[in-house]
């Protein structure tokens, strides 16, 4: 009889906690950085230290670009050669639907980070209009690196990752964009006090250490 109220009380303990975790908002840190300040690289190893999901806006627009029948294929394609941010209402859609299908798969898995967006003001307002009350933004994690360093990385990975945007060409733009449309952005939510600034310059575990510091305090 004592083993089955503590099977029933420990089992009203679980509902309670699923409960509570169903009820959790999706609590988010988006990571922002100029293009190879090393945002994919540090959110992978977060992921496998916390209890983080990472969605790279940059990721999916890709995943979407090869998708069979997407009508956005084109399009996609053509912005990000042009190191454009593509319309926020196709990104936020494809963030939304992995934040949903991820805490559909499992409750517990309600912390993302979203990485390479905002990166402009279409960006934030498509936040604004889709996600506010539904999300909290905990803060920014940005990963500050000097242009030159953003760009020799990009040139580097380009050997290799097949990306149609880590070439000479493109990468201008795309620091273009960055500095005129990104870093305002990030001067924004500086002034609400939500930036947490990290060296990105130095090597990987250097620059992951800071990232656990943050974390550690308040992730
Ligand atoms: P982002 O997602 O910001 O564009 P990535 O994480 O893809 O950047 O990194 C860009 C390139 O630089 C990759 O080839 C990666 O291996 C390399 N890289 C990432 N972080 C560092 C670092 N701290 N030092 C040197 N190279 C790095
Ligand atoms: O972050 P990542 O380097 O993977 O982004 C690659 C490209 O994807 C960007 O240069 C841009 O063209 C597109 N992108 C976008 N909107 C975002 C993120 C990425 O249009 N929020
Ligand atoms: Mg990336």
């Amino acid at each position: 009889m004592i083993a089955g109220l503590i099977r029933s009380s420990r089992e009203k303990v679980s509902s309670a906690l699923r409960g509570i975790a169903l009820a959790m908002k999706p609590q988010v840190v988006f990571v922002l950085g100029g293009p190879g300040a090393g945002k994919g690289t540090q959110c992978a190893r977060i992921v496998q230290n916390y209890s983080y999901t990472h969605l790279s806006a940059g990721d999916l627009l890709r995943e979407e670009r090869s998708r069979t029948g997407s009508e956005f294929g084109q399009l996609i394609d053509s912005y990000i050669k042009e190191g454009k941010i593509v319309p926020v209402e196709i990104t936020i859609n494809l963030l939304r639907k992995a934040m949903e299908e991820t805490m559909k798969a499992d409750e517990n898995k309600f912390r993302f980070l979203i990485d390479g967006f905002p990166r402009n003001q279409d960006n934030l307002q498509g936040w604004t209009t889709v996600m506010d009350g539904k999300a909290d933004v905990k803060f920014v994690l940005f990963f500050d690196c000097s242009n030159e360093v953003c760009i020799d990385r990009c040139l580097e990975r380009g050997k290799s990752s097949g990306r149609t945007d880590d070439n000479r060409e493109s990468l201008e733009k795309r620091i273009q964009t960055y500095l005129q449309s990104t870093r305002p952005i990030i001067e924004q939510y500086e002034q609400q006090g939500k930036v947490r600034c990290i060296d990105a310059s130095r090597d990987v575990d250097e620059v992951f250490a800071d990232v656990k510091k943050v974390l550690d305090k308040e992730g």
